[in-house]
């Protein structure tokens, strides 16, 4: 499977939530000798991550990467109990004995488990094999340029405060992933990127990331990074806005640049010399 065409599947996903409800009950003929080979297809991977999220996620957290407080473990990395698709296949129906990861439930059919063990093998794909159709030098430029994504985002010490540092963002996440971040960039933002909006007693409503708070002031830094305080009694308003600041890019980009874009971030990576 082309890593590209589940990338574009997961650009289908964004734009067309509401036509995506007509697939989700179609039902695939499956047994068990099947053999994970007959579901690995993009969409057998997203609706494997989707029920992922549902049913697995509260113990092995949102990004697969294992909780040490549920004990769950990692399952982007190579895993401890089995090699092959049959083996994660066997762990998700029986469970492993003696621990909190129980089986799925018995109705839960052959199919719905396939595409969990095509997620859980999606994770664990070789950067290098991966191909990108986007030019990651053309995406430098426009992350240095047009996209102005510096303003906000340091890579390699270069760049803003104002979000988080890209460096190594090629290492943990998956190029669809990458996409979603700029089309969609309000899902799931860690609190880490909450702002609040404060109206004080010049009567301005100023936006900006809490930088810290005690029992009679808070202090916000703007976009601009002009930090403010704000004295609590003197507070006319004040908001938590659990939305991203970052814009989202699905109209300011083409698809081709945001194709760029992606090539360049999946090229940050940790430097191995
Ligand atoms: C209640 C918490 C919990 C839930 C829910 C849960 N797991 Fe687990 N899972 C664990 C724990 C704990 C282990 C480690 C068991 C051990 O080997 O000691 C584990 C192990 C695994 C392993 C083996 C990892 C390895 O390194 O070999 C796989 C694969 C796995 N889980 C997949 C899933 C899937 C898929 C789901 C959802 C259908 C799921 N788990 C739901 C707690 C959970
Ligand atoms: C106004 C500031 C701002 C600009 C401009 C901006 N971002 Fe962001 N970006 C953020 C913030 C804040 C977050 C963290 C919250 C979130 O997940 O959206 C973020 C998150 C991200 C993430 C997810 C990081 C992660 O750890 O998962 C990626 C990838 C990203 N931005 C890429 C870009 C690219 C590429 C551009 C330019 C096309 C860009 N950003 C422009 C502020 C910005």
């Amino acid at each position: 499977m082309g890593f590209y065409s589940m990338f574009r599947w997961k650009w289908l996903l964004v734009s067309g939530v509401a036509s995506l409800s007509l697939f989700t009950f179609t039902i695939l003929p499956a047994t068990a000798e099947d053999g994970g080979a007959l579901y690995n297809t993009p969409y057998d991977i997203s609706n494997g991550e989707r029920y992922f999220e549902r049913q697995c996620s509260r113990c092995h957290g949102f990004d697969a990467k294992g909780n040490d407080e549920t004990g769950a473990p990692d399952l982007t990395g190579r895993l401890r109990r089995a090699s092959t698709e049959v083996g994660i296949f066997n762990i998700i129906r029986e469970g492993v004995p003696g621990t909190a990861m129980l089986p799925v439930d018995a109705d839960l059919p052959d199919t719905r488990v396939w595409q969990l063990v095509a997620y859980i093998e999606s994770l664990r794909y070789d950067p290098n094999s991966v191909e990108l159709a986007g030019n990651a030098n053309a995406g430098n430029g426009l992350f240095r340029g047009k996209g102005d994504c510096d303003s906000c985002h340091m890579v390699a010490g270069r760049g803003g405060r104002l979000g988080p540092d890209l460096s190594r963002i090629g290492e943990n996440t998956a190029p669809e992933d990458l996409l979603n971040a700029m089309v969609a960039p309000h899902d799931a933002v860690d609190p880490r990127w909450w702002t609040l909006r404060i109206t004080g007693a010049d009567g301005v409503a100023r936006t900006g990331f809490r930088m810290g708070e005690d029992s009679f002031s808070v202090r916000i830094m703007d976009n601009d990074a002009n930090l403010w305080s704000y004295r609590k009694n003197e507070i006319r308003d004040m908001q938590r806005i659990e939305e991203s600041t970052m814009p989202s890019y699905d109209q300011l980009l083409s698809e081709s640049e945001l194709d760029d874009l992606v090539a360049f971030l999946f090229s940050l990576r940790r430097e191995e010399n």
